[in-house]
């Protein structure tokens, strides 16, 4: 994903994001992690509230974008299924990342690991029934042409995400499951750009000379249902949840 790219045309990210900075209540001297922190918006966010938080990033190009914006904060070159502190964190916050990794039990052991005892965990990501309409414009697109269609993100329910969280040790304390229809930039090019952006893994089993036509039919199946008043509209579904490392207290 190009980071220029992501920051200059989908700040809407982070600006929803920042919604769960009251539920994550970051205290001073709490030690933090933002995991998938991007460009580092709401890791600075994070760190105005007197935190010392660590934003981690698999993509290069987003730490360094991140290191950019924001040169007094800390920001490592990580991945979600394997990062390790030597010190346990207070908490871990995560915003828009964690339907791009299938291995959720990697991720959650991961974090569980690095977490103190009582450490909380605030997360949102896509939910079941996410960016539906995309994924059936891309499957009616890719089969028509003889090829293979696949979700390639994890889009759980409540109850198979709480079920990935308990087998870790958390107590859910609380899960949300919500849509939140999001506008997109101005302009008609907006959902050809977000495809561009995010959407080349639904592409992946198709020859590149064939994406710009493929992208052009997807447009065309999904301008009646999300494009509205001369605005493209994605229907993202959310999920969000608060949850207590458990694993070391008494029942
Ligand atoms: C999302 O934020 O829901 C999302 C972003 C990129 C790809 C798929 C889903």
């Amino acid at each position: 994903m190009n980071a220029g790219l992501y920051e200059a045309r989908h700040s809407f990210v982070w600006t929803h994001g920042a919604d769960m900075l009251p539920l994550l209540a970051p205290t001073p001297g709490e030690r933090i992690l933002d995991l998938g922190c991007g460009p580092g918006q709401l890791t600075a966010r994070i760190a105005e509230a007197g935190a010392h938080v660590v934003g981690i990033d698999s993509s290069p190009d987003m730490i360094g974008q991140a290191r950019q914006n924001y040169p007094s904060l800390e920001f490592k070159l990580a991945d979600a299924t394997q990062f390790e502190f030597a010190e346990p964190l207070d908490a871990v916050f995560s915003n828009a990342v964690l339907h791009w990794i299938p291995e959720a039990d990697a991720v959650v052991r991961n974090i569980a690991a690095a977490l103190k005892p009582g450490g909380r965990f605030v997360a949102e990501f896509g939910g079941k029934r996410n960016v539906q309409a995309l994924l059936a414009a891309a499957r009616t697109v890719l089969q028509a042409r003889g090829l293979e269609y696949r979700n390639p993100w994890y889009f759980p329910s409540v109850a198979e995400y709480a079920t990935v969280l308990e087998r870790h040790g958390f107590e859910v304390r609380a899960a949300w499951h919500f849509d939140r229809p999001t506008p997109l930039d101005e302009g008609d090019d907006a959902m050809d750009d977000w495809i561009r952006t995010f959407g080349g893994v639904v592409l992946a089993t198709a020859p590149k000379d064939e994406w710009p036509h493929i992208v052009r039919a997807m447009i065309d199946l999904l301008r009646p249902e999300l494009f509205r008043n001369g605005r493209w509209q994605m229907d993202y579904v959310r999920l969000r949840v608060n949850a207590e490392l458990r694993r070391d207290l008494p029942g």
